[in-house]
């Protein structure tokens, strides 16, 4: 039993991201400022930093006892997975966000003692909001989703991290070509939102735990299938490689990923 009410806790969430899209769109009209992290291509902006402040200021107002974990900034760490975790990717997608204006996301995922409780995943420039959990219907804008088929990894669209697929690790352009073709949108929301709504079958990438907790919560309410490539469960706090597909791709996926050679 959690002691959240999912349904409040889902009304909250959707308010939010509302509030933080009518704040991205905002930004836009101005200037953004780019600075880089780690590398040229690690990209973040005076928006990414803004709206995780709000966010984590409104998730602080509604549930003080919770612990965040936000990609921007070090103040909002969890140090384990004990009690109520929001994890908070206020922008997922920066450089499409940067080079693009389209294509990017904000996530939330809520997790109580280690379990998934609940997802959100805003496309923010088609105002698109896809939710769900273990308890919790998949919707978009909190309409009643359909829930995707299990087609043969054959008859699907892949979702793939560039750099993994152009340089075959783990076989992954292999694997790519088995599909009925590779996607690659630089934005782990946006893929997911697509495995959802039934346009990818899976999805291939290297995530960080805020770039996969909304994805994985969601995907409980679907039958999505979320492991490493040796098929062991995520451990959410740890980045690594990730595959997340319906159930047959996902099997075809794993097995080409240890059987090729
Ligand atoms: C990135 C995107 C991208 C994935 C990277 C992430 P960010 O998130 O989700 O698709 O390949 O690993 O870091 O940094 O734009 O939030
Ligand atoms: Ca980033
Ligand atoms: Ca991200
Ligand atoms: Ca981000």
């Amino acid at each position: 039993m959690t002691s959240v009410a999912i349904a409040q806790l889902d009304q909250n969430v959707r308010t939010w991201l509302q509030e933080s899209r009518d704040q991205i769109l905002a930004a836009m009209a101005s200037k953004v400022n780019v600075d880089t992290k780690t590398n040229r291509n690690d990209l973040v902006t005076n928006v990414d930093k803004a709206n995780q402040l709000f966010l984590i200021g409104k998730i602080r107002q509604a549930y003080p006892q919770a612990h965040i974990e936000g990609e921007e900034g070090t103040s909002a760490k969890a140090a384990d997975l004990t009690g109520l975790v929001f994890f908070v990717d206020p922008i997922d997608g920066t450089m499409n966000f940067v080079r693009q204006r389209a294509n990017f996301a904000v996530m939330i995922g809520v997790y109580e003692n280690g379990q998934p409780l609940y997802g959100a995943i805003m496309d923010v420039m088609a105002n698109a909001v896809v939710t769900g959990g273990p308890d919790w219907p998949l919707q978009l804008n909190h309409k009643a989703l359909s829930a995707p088929g299990d087609p043969e990894l054959a008859a699907g669209l892949l979702g793939v991290n560039g750099p993994m697929a152009l340089k075959n690790k783990l076989h992954l352009g292999d694997i790519a070509l088995a599909s009925s073709g590779a996607r690659m949108s630089g934005s782990a929301g946006m893929e997911f939102n697509a495995i959802a709504r039934g346009q990818l079958v899976g999805y291939v990438s290297y995530l960080q735990p805020w770039d996969i907790a909304a994805g994985l919560a969601i995907g409980r309410s679907f039958g999505l299938i979320v492991t490493r490539p040796d098929g062991e469960p995520i451990k959410l706090l740890e980045p690594g490689i990730v595959v997340a597909a319906m159930p047959r791709a996902q099997e075809q996926i794993l097995l080409m990923m240890n059987e090729l050679d």
